[in-house]
């Protein structure tokens, strides 16, 4: 039965460790966890950061809806419990990624606390940075870049998050950025600065 959990399953330790990866890369590895409102920017912003990390010779990998909502969770919808078992694969991807060496990216709405705190406890301290992106739903809503504000307004999409279902802000996250208020290229300089303060790269 596909949700009976296994049985007689043994870790095995591999030889080649995280410190050896992160060695070989010549940078520590983490989770740059992007979380806001759908037309926030994080999507924007995670692509920029990614490619400026790949000007740096860091390496990183991007999960965001668009690679995972169309393969490994296409099974998913938007209910609560669907958006909750999201995150928690998103989250454990992100750790093989860690372990892996690579600085992982997220960009994903992850409105529910709780799901962000699961996520940043299967991590350990410091690996996982959460970045609020924050933008108004006023300005969100003018953007609409995929005119989904207006057919939830008009009630063609059920919860919709910030109209019909919540966005819990992050009450104590690494990074704050405000992207109505800075550029695309401060607001990457933000994330830059913050992981080299870090010692991360
Ligand atoms: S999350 O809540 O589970 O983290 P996720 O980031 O994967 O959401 O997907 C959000 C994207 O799906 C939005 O940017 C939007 O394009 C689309 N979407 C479709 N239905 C909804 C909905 N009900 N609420 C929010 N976003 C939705």
């Amino acid at each position: 039965m596909a949700n009976q959990a296994a049985t007689n399953i043994v870790w095995h330790s591999a030889t080649v460790t995280k410190d050896d990866r992160q060695t070989l890369n010549g940078h520590k590895s983490c989770v740059l966890w992007f979380t806001g409102l759908s037309g926030a920017g994080k999507s924007t912003l995670a692509n920029a950061v990614e490619k400026r990390l790949y000007e740096l010779n860091k390496r990183t990998y991007i999960l965001d809806g668009d690679n995972v909502r169309h393969g490994l969770n296409k099974d998913l919808g938007f209910s609560a419990a669907d958006r909750t078992e999201n995150i928690r694969r998103i989250a454990e991807v992100s750790k093989l990624f860690v372990d892996a060496g690579l600085i992982s990216v997220t960009a994903f709405i992850s409105p529910f606390r709780e799901d962000r705190q699961v996520a940043r406890d299967l991590l350990a301290p410091g690996e996982f940075i959460e970045v609020y992106v924050k933008c108004s739903l006023d300005e969100c809503e003018n953007r609409d870049p995929k005119g989904l504000y207006a057919k939830a307004r008009k009630g063609e999409i059920p919860n919709f998050t910030g109209i019909s279902s919540p966005y819990e802000e992050p009450l104590e996250p690494e990074l704050v950025v405000e992207t109505d208020l800075l550029s695309l290229e401060e607001s990457v300089e933000k994330v830059i600065s913050y992981l080299q303060y870090r010692n991360i790269i």
